[in-house]
């Protein structure tokens, strides 16, 4: 296994989720919510982010595929998964690990917004500074990381190291 130095630690993580957690459950109470998580990435951030949520909510999941094995965007999306739940007239959230470009998140916006939904907002655990090459508003952002390749924490690189329970970099061996 490559070295991987910590990025941003276990219970940094937490720290950051259970404060977005608050946010989420202030900012929807009394309100229809669906969250919507992004797979596979997006499925760690969406078990912890779920356990601190204290008000009504339902979760849904979408897969998309944007990479393949590399490590650039292709801008190219395909809908792999989707939502098993009609969304009009719902609030919904859609939870994505990281946003890097961009693309894939717009892509799902857009596919989103015309099932016409009361609202539509997005929570990223990570975000890219910089390298968005599209307009997004991202209402629950945890952290802005730099332009470097990250993994841990639903993240892979080809497949793997998404069981760790941080976010690291992988240094070259
Ligand atoms: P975007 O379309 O460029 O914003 O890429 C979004 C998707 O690419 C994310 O949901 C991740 O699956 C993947 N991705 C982007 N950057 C990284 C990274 O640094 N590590 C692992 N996956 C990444
Ligand atoms: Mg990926």
């Amino acid at each position: 296994m490559a070295d991987i130095r910590t990025l941003i630690s276990a219970e940094d993580i937490d720290r950051k989720l259970a404060g977005i957690g608050r946010a989420i459950s202030d900012d929807y109470r009394g309100l229809d919510l669906i969250v919507v998580g992004v797979l596979k990435g997006a499925f760690m951030v969406m078990a912890d982010l779920a356990r601190h949520i204290d008000v009504p909510v339902e979760f849904d999941f979408m897969a998309v595929s944007s990479y393949g094995a590399s490590t650039q965007s292709s801008g190219v999306v395909r809908i792999l998964k989707d939502l098993d739940q009609e969304i009009a007239g719902r609030h919904v959230l859609i939870v994505e690990d990281i946003i890097d470009s961009g693309l894939t998140l717009n892509y799902l916006m857009k596919s989103l917004s015309v099932r016409k939904p009361a609202s539509l907002e997005v929570a990223a655990l990570l975000v890219k500074s910089g390298v968005q090459r599209t307009e997004l508003s991202v209402r629950y952002e945890g952290f802005a990381i730099g332009p470097e390749f990250v993994v841990g924490y639903g993240l892979d690189f080809a497949g793997r190291y998404r069981n760790l329970p941080y976010v690291g970099v992988l240094e070259g061996d």
